[in-house]
């Protein structure tokens, strides 16, 4: 990095805030991406630490004068590679920004991008709300949950982050700092661009700030894990779920041969061992007699699905072990991992997914293990590594499985996002024309292209 410019950058931050050391930096290169499969990151950046919008909005004016490319950064928790330096430029860090207020009368939280997931969930508790959604690791910051529009288990009753966020303040890649939406729960003005914004993996724009939708506390919760012989009876009972009127705040598939490993790993122990092919589900009601209703319906229905005897967990002990065993499949798989898919079906044909996927297995002689949100149809698929395996044999592996996903009416990713990882298949889940627009719409926001340069388009 040349020294003046770390000289500017201290002028507007202070130069604490200014990072440059080799040691110093090697914890903001990377993200959660599996490591075979990420690029590379440039050694050649320097993370800068802004305090709020205002200093956001200067780094952006000297950095799109001077041509800079800028690699927004928080958790570092992203799956697809989204905030990899993968050139040399500034690797723009919100962590400073932390702060969140709770506006119970409205169920509305305030929460500046560094803040994080378990800032979020135990502010909203302490106002005796929630915040519900859980998508993986609680060190995920708001501004990267927003701007890749994270899912997670717990978004079948209130949605992904796109159904929570009621407004942002954003800083333009031009340095406008821009406030859309706010504390209202409708807002038809125009043309949506908060909704445009979020799920831009920083590509548009940096958030600064959000306003984020709080639920009301639900007094009883279950998780009720649910064994089948075969799996077309664990997926086949997905979509009654929803017709009987039960709205579970998770609905999960697991195989039993992974979640046990994944268990003992953690010195943990999974409670339903009677067959391979698994539901868990997660039941949140207002009151205990609610949740008893729901229960018995649930209960009910297991039966007339060929279900074995289900695991009822109530105490909070038991349901947070299942529920940390499931959150752990992922970093478990990881060093043995090439790739986790992101395929997403309409929900009633995931049973079709996986045979494809299986018969693949048999073909190939590989392993792919399956698990996923059934309750949104998003399936991940993991490519694991073999004695011989090349980045060839994936690729092709990859795009046999992608083809029939969009066969099958679905695409290629539900939750984690194209960032860098997933680029080159935009062309084939899009008509030319939507990238066409896309490609338009981000000129518009950033005629330099110095936001994130190489990422989402193609
Ligand atoms: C999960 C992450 C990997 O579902 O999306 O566990
Ligand atoms: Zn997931």
């Amino acid at each position: 990095m040349e020294k003046e410019l770390l000289r500017e950058l201290e002028s507007l931050v202070g130069s604490e805030w200014v990072v440059s050391a080799k040691e110093a930096i090697e914890g903001y290169l990377y993200d959660e991406t599996p490591p075979p499969l990420r690029p590379k990151a440039s050694e050649n950046v320097v993370v800068v630490k802004p305090r709020n919008a205002e200093e956001v909005s200067k780094i952006l004016i000297l950095a799109n004068k001077r041509r800079i490319p800028i690699f927004p950064r928080g958790g570092g928790t992203g799956l697809a590679g989204a905030c990899i330096p993968t050139m040399s430029g500034i690797v723009l860090s919100l962590e400073r920004m932390n702060s969140i207020t709770v506006d119970s009368e409205n169920l509305m939280a305030e929460a500046e991008a560094g803040a994080t997931l378990k800032d979020l969930i135990e502010a909203a508790d302490k106002a005796g709300l929630s915040f519900p959604l859980h998508p993986g690791d609680e060190g995920a910051q708001i501004g990267g949950l927003i701007a890749c529009n994270a899912g997670g288990a717990r978004a079948v009753k209130t949605g992904i982050m796109r159904n929570c966020v009621k407004g942002l303040e954003v800083v333009l890649p031009t340095g406008e700092i821009l406030r859309l939406g706010g504390k209202i729960l409708k807002n038809n003005v125009g043309y949506d661009l908060m909704h445009l914004l979020i799920g831009s993996e920083g590509t548009l724009a940096i958030i600064t700030k959000a306003w984020i939708k709080l639920q009301p506390r639900d007094a009883a919760s279950a998780t009720i894990v649910i064994p089948f012989e075969k799996r077309e009876q664990a997926l086949g009972m997905v979509p009654k779920i929803f017709q009987e009127g039960i709205i579970p705040l998770a609905v999960e598939y697991v195989e039993r041969n992974l979640v046990e490993k994944v268990g003992k790993s953690l010195g943990l122990k999974w409670p339903c061992t009677s067959a391979e092919y698994q539901l868990m589900i997660i039941l949140s009601e207002p009151s205990e007699d609610a949740l008893l209703g729901v229960l018995e319906k649930l209960l009910g229905l297991c039966e007339k699905s060929g279900a074995l005897e289900p695991i009822v967990a109530e105490t909070r002990k038991e349901q947070d072990e299942i529920l940390k065993i499931r959150s752990e499949i992922y970093s478990t798989l990881k060093p043995d991992m090439v790739d986790i898919l992101d395929t997403t079906v309409p929900p009633a044909r995931m049973i079709e997914l996986i045979r494809i996927v299986n018969e693949l297995e048999k073909k190939h002689g590989v392993y792919m293990p399956v698990y996923g949100h059934a309750g949104d149809g998003n399936l991940h698929v993991h490519l694991m590594k073999w004695d011989g395996w090349t980045d060839e044999r994936y690729d092709e592996l990859r795009r046999m499985i992608y083809e029939k996903t969009l066969e099958l009416g679905g695409t290629i990713t539900g939750e984690h996002g194209i960032g860098y990882l997933r680029k080159k298949y935009m062309e084939e889940v899009l008509e030319g024309k939507a990238i066409e627009l896309m490609k338009a719409i981000k000129r518009i926001f950033d005629p330099n292209n110095i936001l994130n340069p190489d990422k989402v388009l193609p």
